[in-house]
């Protein structure tokens, strides 16, 4: 199949790239590098021994993306494309809603336009809102997002229902990751945020090869185990296996499907901290600082769907996690910029 992946020099769309490629499909990429670089791309084409035809483009650009689309027979998108800083998120609303929206509603647009009706989207368990019930289920209503950033996810998810209950071929798959961490066991990808890092895996990993000093826990007053924030932590490239099951479940179901991708475990803060030294034998300061606003104390996934339907488990464990993100980070200490 030909998978046309927006947003695909990013962390999970390289990943992605990467095992669409090892199941022989052939992915494309249009990417505007507003958060990423063609080295990713330039690194997948190493790992892969494949040439992977990439476009520099803004997805709302129809023009840009009439071409993509008219000179590749484009079977199947995986649209990743978009903006994912849940801070900055709130800083600059109109930027978030803008960029998120716009992208998605041109794609949709012009892939209508070229018949093209099969799409994997990027979503986000954030849509879930601050539930008081774990695990989350597919079928649990939202109780609504906390940040713009939230509600673009939870907005593009009906743009796309509604495309596909107006247009019954269509076939839409909504994937609602929950925290994605981990990098290519090559230590040729991963994840390369610019600036500091929001995220823990990120951050912790800067504290680990000195470039940061110390981790702020945010908070262990929560009602967990020890005290700090419990996240169903995925392997990246678990994650991306799951797309590839993703594409082929669009390909043959019209329809559209909210699917989790998860392990269905939670890990705490002090958990990955502790798991992260021990496998990486390398020492992690820390220091407890006040809860993040905005923050929940636990949440992981009911994966149970994505097995029924995709035949998809993650299989990765929070060692290989550990192991793959200090890998990359050692070997770019500059990420790709180095
Ligand atoms: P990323 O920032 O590494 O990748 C997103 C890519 O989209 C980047 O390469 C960026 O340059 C590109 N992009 C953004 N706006 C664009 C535009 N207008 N035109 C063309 N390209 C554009 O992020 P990621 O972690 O790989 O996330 C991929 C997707 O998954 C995003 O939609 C994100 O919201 C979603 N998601 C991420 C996480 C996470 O924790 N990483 C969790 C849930 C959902
Ligand atoms: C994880 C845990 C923090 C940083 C975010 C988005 C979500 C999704 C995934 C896109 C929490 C704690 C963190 C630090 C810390 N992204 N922490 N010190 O908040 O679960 O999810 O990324 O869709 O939408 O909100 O991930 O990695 O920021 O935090 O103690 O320096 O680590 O409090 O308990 P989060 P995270």
């Amino acid at each position: 199949m030909n998978i046309l992946l927006t947003g695909g020099a990013g962390f999970i769309g390289s990943h992605t790239c990467v095992e669409l490629c090892e199941a022989g499909h052939h992915p494309i990429i249009v990417d505007n590098y507003v958060n990423s670089c063609e080295e990713s791309i330039l690194r997948v084409e190493k790992i892969t021994g494949r040439k992977i035809p990439h476009y520099q483009a803004d997805v709302s650009d129809a023009q840009a993306m009439d071409r993509i689309f008219f000179e590749n027979e484009i079977d199947c998108v995986v649209h990743f494309a978009g903006l994912k800083a849940v801070g900055e998120s709130v800083e600059q609303p109109l930027r978030y809603y803008r960029n998120n929206l716009d992208t998605t509603l041109t794609l949709c647009e012009v892939m209508k336009k070229h018949g093209v009706r099969k799409i994997v989207f990027s979503s986000s368990a954030t849509v879930y809102g601050n539930q008081p019930v774990v695990p989350y289920r597919e079928d649990m209503p939202s109780v609504g997002c906390t940040n713009p950033y939230g509600w673009t996810k939870f907005m593009i998810e009906k743009i796309l229902e509604g495309v596909q209950h107006a247009n019954p071929e269509w076939s839409v798959v909504l994937l609602r990751y929950f925290n994605p961490i981990g990098a290519h066991e090559s230590g040729l990808i991963g994840e390369d945020p610019a600036g500091i890092p929001n995220n823990l895996m990120p951050f912790i990993a800067k504290v680990a090869v000195g470039e940061l000093k110390k981790l702020s826990v945010f908070g262990n007053d929560y009602p967990t185990p020890d005290g700090t924030g419990v996240r169903d932590y995925i392997h990246v490239v678990d994650l991306a296996k799951g797309h590839v099951k993703a594409c082929d479940y669009a390909m043959e179901h019209p329809g559209c499907e909210i699917i989790n991708l998860g392990t269905g475990h939670g890990y705490s803060v002090l958990d990955i901290v502790n798991t992260f030294q021990r496998v990486n034998h390398v020492e992690i300061p820390y220091e407890i600082a006040p809860r993040r606003p905005g923050d929940i104390a636990e949440n992981y996934a009911d994966p149970t769907k994505a097995l029924k339907l995709l035949g998809w488990q993650a299989e990765k464990n929070l060692e290989d996690m550990c192991r793959d993100t200090y890998r990359f980070q050692t070997r770019n200490p500059k990420g790709y910029r180095g």
